[in-house]
């Protein structure tokens, strides 16, 4: 049995589709169905494989209650506030479930792992998904970031994953609890929640609405189709080395006017506009991100030498398989544009970033 939390979000729920259709281990998932979670995604799911339990990660009781019930070998914590922008408008959330949420998972851990015999002991492993974003920005010609790079996460969102981390890495050196952290660059692919840069991009030109750019556009993100992510953490799972830290990257930098750029040209190629202009012509650079970090790019190595795990999908394969996506799931897109949630964010975010 394996213990999933936030498998209802973007990469939980695309892991938990990865893992039920290629393992008979069972998963039991903790999810707050918070904005960003859904349980569309596992409709698809096995049910006979997983259980799914409605709740807070900082519910210790509740977490304890499905260790003792359910036994896990092991625990994956996907579930966070996962978006920058909000944490600048309000850190709250992330400060409770991204830090204290991650501490309570870690000290229920840790009375549940010390009543295991010693075999199930050495067996068991926390594996805490974490971000590229907790190293910072790096300059254009810097060295991409390898697992000795220092942290010095910019906003609320990597400043909340990045504690998280130190307490993941203090459990192990202080108590022996066997963990892993990954470190993984910016995922793209099915299932990704409109308000991130290439959904929302998505979602926008199929409206004819502007597509929002941040200051020049310029800025550098090294993007990795989800299904690598998953199987990267997969990977780790069954051969990483207990206490280390593995950064999760496809060598795959872009601009940010280029992935917008490059989803316009696909649509218009494959979904014309009704208007019969290119859906470039609805790029509209508006103000930056505050302390918005310039470049983030992700020395893979570790990863691809000690444990022989490497991406499967190249950009221009990846981004056309994600668009067709939202082009074949437009029930789960009505859903989430009918959430009063997403469009209160849509119209308060955008209008203060022109006005800003
Ligand atoms: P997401 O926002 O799509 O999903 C997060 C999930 O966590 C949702 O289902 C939500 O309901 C759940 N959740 C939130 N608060 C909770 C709480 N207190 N208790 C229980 N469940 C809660 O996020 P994502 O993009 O799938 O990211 C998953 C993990 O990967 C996060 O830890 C994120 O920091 C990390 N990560 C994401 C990316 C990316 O590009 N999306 C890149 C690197 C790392
Ligand atoms: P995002 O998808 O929010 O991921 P992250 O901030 O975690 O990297 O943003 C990706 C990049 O796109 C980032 O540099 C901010 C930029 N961006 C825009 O230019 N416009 C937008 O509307 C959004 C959401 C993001």
């Amino acid at each position: 049995m394996i213990f999933i939390t936030g498998g209802s979000g973007f990469i939980g729920s695309n892991f938990v589709l990865d893992w039920l259709a290629a393992e008979n281990e069972p998963i039991i998932i903790l999810d707050k169905l918070t904005y960003a979670g859904s349980v569309n995604p596992l409709d698809t799911a096995t049910h006979s494989h997983y259980h799914f339990e409605k709740g807070d990660i900082n519910d210790q009781a509740l977490v304890k209650r499905l260790f003792e019930q359910y036994k896990p070998r092991a625990i994956l914590n996907f579930a966070a506030e996962s978006h920058v922008d909000r944490s600048i408008h309000n850190p709250n959330h992330f400060i409770h479930t991204n830090i204290n949420g991650t501490f309570c998972l870690l000290e229920t851990a840790r009375q549940y792992w010390l009543t295991l015999n010693t075999a199930e002991k050495t067996e068991f492993r926390f594996l805490q998904i974490s971000t590229d974003e907790v190293y910072g920005s790096l300059k254009p010609h810097d060295a991409p970031f390898n697992e000795s790079t220092a942290y010095a996460p910019n906003n609320p969102y990597s400043a909340s994953k990045a504690a998280a981390d130190h307490l993941v890495r203090s459990y192990h050196h202080t108590y022996g609890l066997p963990t892993f952290i990954t470190n993984c660059s910016n995922n793209y692919g099915p299932y990704q929640f409109p308000e991130k840069l290439i959904p929302l991009t998505i979602l926008n030109a199929l409206e004819n609405k502007p597509l929002p750019i941040y200051g020049d556009g310029l800025q550098i993100r090294d993007w990795l189709y989800v299904s690598d992510h998953c199987a990267a953490i997969k990977t780790v799972l069954a051969n990483g080395k207990i206490g280390e830290t593995y950064n999760i990257g496809a060598h795959n930098e872009k601009t940010n006017i280029d992935i917008v750029k490059t989803i316009c040209e696909i649509l218009d190629n494959i979904h014309p506009s009704p208007l019969q202009t290119s859906y470039t012509s609805l790029i509209t650079h508006i103000n930056d991100r505050p302390g918005h970090d310039r470049r983030y790019a992700i020395d893979a190595k570790k990863i691809e030498q000690e444990l022989q795990w490497k991406p499967q999908v190249n950009f221009a394969t990846g981004i056309q398989k994600t668009i067709q996506w939202y082009l074949n799931n437009l029930p789960w897109i009505e859903d989430i544009k009918s959430r009063d949630v997403y469009k209160q964010w849509l119209t308060t975010h955008y209008v203060q970033m022109e006005k800003s």
